[in-house]
């Protein structure tokens, strides 16, 4: 089953320290996927973690999901673009005023970093929501959200799996999706809004996130092995 784009998949490098991280970007070929560095390594490493990616060759998605006021995630964003980030994100409900700040900051540092919004975290379902207060459902505040960051020129957004067909449809399909919560074998843990490779692929998603999937799994060298099979 060959369903994946060389680098369409992502590793999320959810650890503590770059050693910890290295255990596994040595059994990924940065040819076939990307990586994912996050509040957890990036809280711990600093900006430094990313170099040492890059040096191995590897296109980093610098997931910090920025949500402030428009100074502070302009000025965020800033700093962060003058990395070498393949992609980084911001959360879209900081709203219109925020997500404007961010496209702003991307314009201003000319960068070529793409920019995209988280909708709705895929650990929160329709309860999540209605205990918040919020009477909306899921896939009209996704879509509400991804028209504002489209609108708005943010290259795409974060989204489940469910929500990337009518996204394509609705919003456009240069839009990008990327898909975490992607399950291969194991059970959901706390991520609600969970899917199989398969379906992110049949649903074109344009980016898989692949975390505890490869990090907590029994055998990682074994588990990257059957991810690769499906690699073009
Ligand atoms: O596959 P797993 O559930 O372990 O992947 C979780 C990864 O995806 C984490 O790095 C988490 O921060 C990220 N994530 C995300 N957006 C969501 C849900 C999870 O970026 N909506």
């Amino acid at each position: 089953m060959k369903i994946l784009s060389p680098k369409q998949a992502i590793v999320a490098l959810d650890f503590d320290s770059f050693e910890e991280a290295d255990f596994i970007i040595n059994f990924l070929d940065p040819d076939k996927f990307r990586l994912k560095v996050g509040k957890q390594l990036f809280s711990s490493e600093g900006p430094k973690v990313l170099e040492k990616i890059n040096k191995k060759g590897f296109e980093i998605f610098l997931d910090l999901k920025l949500h402030d006021i428009p100074n502070t995630v302009y000025k965020a964003l800033i700093n962060l673009l003058r990395h070498n980030v393949w992609m980084t994100n911001i959360h879209l409900l900081g709203g219109e005023e925020m997500i404007k700040a961010a496209a702003e900051a991307k314009n201003d540092s000319k960068s070529n970093t793409l920019l995209v919004g988280v909708t709705l975290l895929t650990s929160l379902n329709q309860n999540n929501l209605d205990n918040l207060g919020l009477n909306i459902s899921i896939s009209k505040l996704v879509e509400t959200l991804s028209m504002v960051a489209r609108e708005n020129f943010i290259d795409g957004v974060v989204c489940s799996v469910e929500e990337v067909l009518s996204l394509k449809k609705n919003i456009g399909k240069d839009f990008i999706t990327v898909t975490p919560g992607i399950r291969i074998n194991e059970k959901s843990g706390d991520q609600s809004r969970v899917a199989t490779l398969e379906e992110a692929v049949t649903n074109n998603s344009d980016f898989i996130v692949l975390g505890r999937e490869i990090t907590s799994s029994k055998d990682i060298p074994q588990m990257i092995k059957k991810i690769e099979s499906y690699i073009i």
